[in-house]
């Protein structure tokens, strides 16, 4: 059985494999479609992908994986790695360095173990279940802020932005109206370790996959917050939704978004009807 010591340092040096080809590659980025016009694809993320699995593979042989560009592994085993090989590749395909790789370790079914390295700031965020989160080495807290008027917020917009758009632009404007700021970052991972390290107060968004937030999630918690779905249940990972925050927030976040809620699921079907409308309209 592996120790929770030799997880993390593998976990590490899978996490700067990735890394060291963001870097490679940012100067010459070629990008293809994945599901649609605005989700994007780009050699670093398979390359960033294959240079973390062959790290992980030859230390762990057995253990089962899962990755995004890869998918999961036929392997069977209790101990499974959830791995975003380029988180915020947006981003990268602009070169805007807001991106990262998400690597975690989960014993069956509970995230042990998460590393999240930003290779173009060189911040490495790594946090053990009972162990505490660090960045480049140095211990991390969520903020105090107590009260969401005073808070400053990170959220995401997932690849059917287009298509919910009113719905999910209805959070952003319910938020911008009960808080200091929302930021939209491009790195769900990122996003996670910023409300970890105190840089941000709470996080949430919609349409999320695990390696989104396998190791956010475990980040923010070890660093004294807590994480959730939106209803306020225990977060599941493979439940496309996530509050993260830092603690104080949490139960002013889910009464915000269950009051937020109706008038989103209000102004999306308006403009399926608008939709439907102009279609048959065009038809006609
Ligand atoms: C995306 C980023 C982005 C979030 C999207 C994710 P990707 O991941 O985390 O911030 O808003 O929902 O899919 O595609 O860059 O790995
Ligand atoms: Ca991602
Ligand atoms: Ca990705």
């Amino acid at each position: 059985m592996p120790d929770h010591g030799e997880i993390e340092k593998v976990a590490v040096r899978a996490a700067r494999a990735a890394g060291r080809i963001h870097m490679k590659r940012l100067s010459h980025i070629s990008v293809a479609r994945k599901s649609n016009a605005i989700d994007l694809v780009t050699e670093a993320d398979r390359e960033a992908e294959a240079a973390a699995i062959d790290v992980l593979q030859r230390a762990f042989p057995a253990h089962a994986i899962l990755a995004e560009e890869s998918g999961a592994s036929p392997t069977i085993s209790e101990h499974r790695w959830i791995i975003d090989p380029l988180d915020g590749t947006t981003n990268f395909a602009h070169s805007y360095p807001q991106f990262c790789v998400s690597i975690a370790y989960a014993r069956r079914g509970r995230v042990q173990s998460g590393v999240i390295f930003d290779a173009f700031k060189r911040e490495l965020f790594v946090a053990r279940r009972g162990g505490g989160a660090r960045l480049n080495g140095k211990p991390i807290h969520v903020t105090r802020t107590p009260l969401l008027e005073s808070a400053l917020l990170v959220t995401g917009f997932p690849y059917d932005r287009r298509e919910r758009r009113r719905f999910y632009l209805a959070f952003w404007e319910g938020f911008m109206m009960r808080t200091h700021g929302v930021r939209r970052t491009g790195s769900a991972a990122l996003d996670l370790a910023w409300v970890a390290c105190g840089r941000a107060d709470a996080f949430w968004e919609f349409g999320l996959k695990p390696w989104d937030i396998a190791a956010g999630s475990l980040m923010v918690e070890e660093a004294g917050g807590r994480v959730g779905n939106i209803d306020g249940t225990e977060l599941d990972l493979a439940g496309a939704q996530i509050i993260a925050s830092n603690g104080r927030l949490h139960q002013q976040m889910i009464d915000a978004m269950s009051a937020i809620r109706p008038e989103a699921e209000r102004r999306h079907a308006a403009m399926l009807a608008e939709t439907a409308l102009e279609g048959a309209g065009n038809h006609g």
